[in-house]
């Protein structure tokens, strides 16, 4: 194989990574997220300062939370310079480990453009956390994976977390918004907390069903073939297919999306024009090392094989 077809492979690779499926749960987190911005805009301009509302994303790891919430937070960004209002902002940030009320505090202020000693105390590190918000007219802070303010700190972190999330949604000179994204233990959060969960409105991404999304899927292979200028071969159309890959995929629309470019990149290096049915069953193979007889593309009962045990340790 030529150095010069794994580079052009890497870059078609990387371009079609790029672009965002708009499924159908999008639209109404979208039009959520929307409407939470518009109303904070009206108070702000109206001088009102009543108390910020969220939104809380739950899914299963690979389900498409983050790429989601990516999207979200970029069209939101659109939308604010489109109306006028460039001088708002929205800040994203990961919950870091450990998720102690001080380190979250931290991680905000560094994304907020400020470094601070660690040698502070935590409610000094969330004042200057305050201050900044307003100074920089956030209205929206994302934390993505944050079943891990549940999980990794002690009850009494929890109880001091979710208080500090409640304090800025309810400031009383400028309230933020909290958005949410993670797995469903971070449920745990809002079930510990009614007066937070009060103020959040709660969406799930489901995943997918063999059954119920088969024919979807193939929609979604056909649509990343002509993307990707390869012809879909017979085998791949099939509604077999589709449900082999959402079996494979354990059953994640996120991960659907991971194999099928794994399968393109196969078909790529291989320098061939159609995409088939060995192409997903090795890139299965390269991704969890998996034998023929645990790889959903080559056997007949497929149905056996527990692909989320495969990817939960690769994910890990
Ligand atoms: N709507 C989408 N369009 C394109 N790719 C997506 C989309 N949703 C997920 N993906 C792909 O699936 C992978 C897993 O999705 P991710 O958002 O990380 O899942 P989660 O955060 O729920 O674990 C991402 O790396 C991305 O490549
Ligand atoms: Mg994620």
């Amino acid at each position: 194989m030529t150095s010069n077809r794994i580079k052009q492979t890497a870059q078609k690779i990387a371009l079609l990574r790029d672009h965002f499926i708009h499924h159908d749960r999008f639209e109404p987190l979208e039009n959520r997220f929307s409407l939470l911005i518009e109303k904070r805009l009206a108070d702000c301009e109206a001088g009102r300062t009543s108390e910020a509302h969220g939104l809380a994303l739950s899914g299963l790891s690979g389900t498409g939370k983050t790429s989601a919430m990516d999207q979200l937070m970029m069209r939101g960004r659109q939308r604010l310079d489109r109306s006028g209002h460039q001088s708002f902002s929205n800040f994203s940030i990961r919950v870091p480990s450990p998720a102690t009320l001080k380190f979250v505090g931290q991680t905000l202020l560094r994304a907020l453009g400020y470094q601070i000693s660690s040698e502070r105390q935590a409610w000094y590190i969330w004042d200057l956390v305050r201050h900044h918000l307003k100074e920089r007219k956030v209205l929206f802070v994302h934390l993505d994976e944050a079943q891990d303010l549940a999980s990794r700190g002690t009850r009494h972190e929890l109880n001091s977390v979710a208080s500090m999330l409640k304090t800025l949604m309810t400031d009383p000179e400028w309230p933020v918004g909290i958005i949410l994204s993670g797995t469903p233990e971070l449920e745990d959060i809002l079930n510990h907390d009614p007066q937070l969960a009060r103020r959040m409105d709660t969406v799930h991404f489901e995943s997918l069903s063999p059954v119920a999304h088969g024919n979807d899927v193939l929609d979604l292979i056909e649509n990343y073939c002509s993307k990707a200028k390869l012809e879909p071969g017979p085998d791949i159309l099939e509604l077999a297919h589709g449900e082999r890959l959402i079996h494979g995929a354990a059953n994640q629309f996120g991960l659907v999306i991971e194999l099928t470019l794994a399968a393109i990149e196969q078909a790529y290096l291989a320098d061939v024009s159609r995409l088939t049915r060995s192409h997903f069953s090795q890139a299965y193979h390269l991704r969890t090392s998996c034998t023929d007889m645990f790889n959903p593309f080559v056997i007949p009962d497929f149905h056996r094989i527990d692909a989320r045990q495969v990817f939960a340790r690769e994910r890990r």
